[in-house]
């Protein structure tokens, strides 16, 4: 067991709190044998004597009313981060391995225009270099550098004065003055920190790159997302090649906004009509198909949702969902149990939201339990036709959040039907070749589409 000592803290490498002792089981996470030792570096361990900072009232503060965003100069990644990069702030980007995160990151300094600094820790020159000519990056402004020491980075940073800094990775970079490995919790800590203080002085723009987790989380303390200005997400499915950047947390700008690409060799490359993307290969005409025109952040998508409902050959039946939450299908096959008797109760039932897209839209239920009865009941839904409404354990239809902006989407791309919400009905506007029909329960719904 490691001995403590009073100088010594113990750190959680899975939840990353810290303790004055060592502990079997982390109290805060209850992980087992999570702890690790952590000397601080001898410059923290007392007070250097420097003299606190002076405070100020907030009123004779000067700023700049519109503080100039740097455009990555890809329209999709401009509007994921609110307006474009904002000087003085730290990004976070993650992803699973092999995603494309460092493919985006180079896209964006190759797209800005400015001058920028690439630290790669984790490739070599050359193969930046190599990936840098696939994507046709021309920039002349660019360095890059193989350094992995923070304090060595942020030197070269002082000497090349970069409005761009790239770190790719952070679970690569460290501090010499820590004991721990790169990677380790507190050598992300310390290093997110002197970035962030470096990047808030100076006024320059991090983008960091992070590993993520089995579970989908950056890997490293959860501090570390609370210290950066954005966090960025690049998503997607290895069976497709698209991509989708989405925001979770923007101190500048909406969040959940996402960006959709298409990873060519060339790059990634920006989709603008998400919608055709996700319907392209449709089978009209099947049962067990519903259209559901749903939101991403600020923008809608037109996707499809696919339901097969089969004769259970084992004994529990099986519900298996991809892209839906799978308790949200449990709750509407009771539902269609209880309130239409639909009985599911030996059949398997196998939902499928295509393109690999993952949503958490209430708004979904009317689509899903469509789709469902229409496969149990081999019963069409007429093409053309979308559905959208949250649905209740009493089988009735709730009104749903931007409804106009789904039904435009819906009307832009041909659509002749659209079953929405009663209560959404008051204040639609009408979209032209799109006839509407408000239903208030489930059932509503089923007599107008079978
Ligand atoms: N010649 C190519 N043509 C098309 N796509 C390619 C080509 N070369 C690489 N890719 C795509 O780029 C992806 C790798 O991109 P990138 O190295 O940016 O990912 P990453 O998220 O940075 O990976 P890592 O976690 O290893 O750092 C590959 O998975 C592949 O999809
Ligand atoms: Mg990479």
């Amino acid at each position: 067991m490691a001995q403590s000592s009073s100088k010594t803290i113990f750190l959680c490498n899975s939840c990353g709190n810290e303790y004055s002792k060592w502990h079997g089981q982390c109290p805060a996470c209850s992980e087992w044998g999570t702890l690790s030792e952590f000397n601080p570096p001898k410059s923290r361990r007392k007070s250097n004597g420097a003299p606190a900072r002076e405070t100020t009232k907030l009123h004779t503060i000067t700023h700049k009313k519109d503080r100039k965003r740097i455009s990555s100069g890809i329209i999709e990644v401009d509007r994921v981060l609110g307006g474009g990069m904002l000087p003085g702030s730290i990004i976070l980007l993650g992803g699973q391995p092999g995603i494309g995160k460092s493919t985006i990151a180079l896209q964006i300094v190759a797209g800005c225009g400015e001058s920028a600094l690439y630290v790669s820790a984790e490739e070599s020159e050359d193969q930046l270099a190599l990936r840098a000519e696939r994507l046709g990056v021309k920039s002349k402004d660019l360095h890059v550098s193989g350094e992995n020491e923070i304090l060595n980075v942020l030197e070269q940073v002082s000497v090349i004065q970069p409005s761009l800094l790239v770190i790719d990775s952070i679970q690569t970079v460290y501090n010499e003055d820590l004991d721990s490995l790169p990677g380790s919790v507190s050598q992300i800590r310390d290093c997110g920190q002197q970035l962030l203080n470096a990047c808030k002085q100076k006024g320059f723009t991090v983008i960091v790159i992070g590993h993520v987790t089995k579970v989908g989380t950056i890997a490293g303390p959860k501090m570390l997302e609370h210290m950066v200005d954005t966090v960025l997400y690049l998503e997607g499915d290895e069976r497709y090649d698209h991509r989708i950047l989405r925001s979770v947390k923007n101190r500048f700008g909406a969040t959940n906004e996402v960006g959709v690409f298409h990873m060519m060799s060339a790059g990634l490359e920006e989709v603008t009509n998400p919608s055709e993307l996700f319907l392209a290969e449709r089978t009209a005409n099947t049962a067990g198909t519903a259209i559901l025109p749903t939101m991403e952040g600020s923008r809608p998508i037109l996707v499809e949702v696919q339901a097969l409902v089969s004769k259970a050959n084992f004994g529990t039946p099986q519900r298996n969902t991809n892209g839906v939450d799978s308790r949200r299908l449990s709750m509407l096959l009771a539902v269609l149990e209880k309130r239409l008797g639909n009985i599911m109760g030996m059949n398997d039932v196998f939902v499928n939201l295509v393109g690999g897209l993952k949503i958490q839209d209430p708004a979904a239920d009317l689509a899903i339990i469509s789709a469902v009865a229409s496969s149990s009941k081999d019963n069409v839904i007429a093409d053309g036709t979308v559905l959208v409404g949250e649905v209740g354990l009493t089988g009735e239809v709730r009104s749903v959040a931007r409804i106009d902006q789904r039904l435009q989407e819906a009307a832009a791309l041909g659509f002749k039907i659209a079953i929405i919400p009663k209560g959404n009905m008051k204040n639609v506007k009408s979209f032209k070749g799109l006839k509407i029909h408000g239903v208030k329960s489930v059932r509503d719904a089923f007599k107008i589409i079978f």
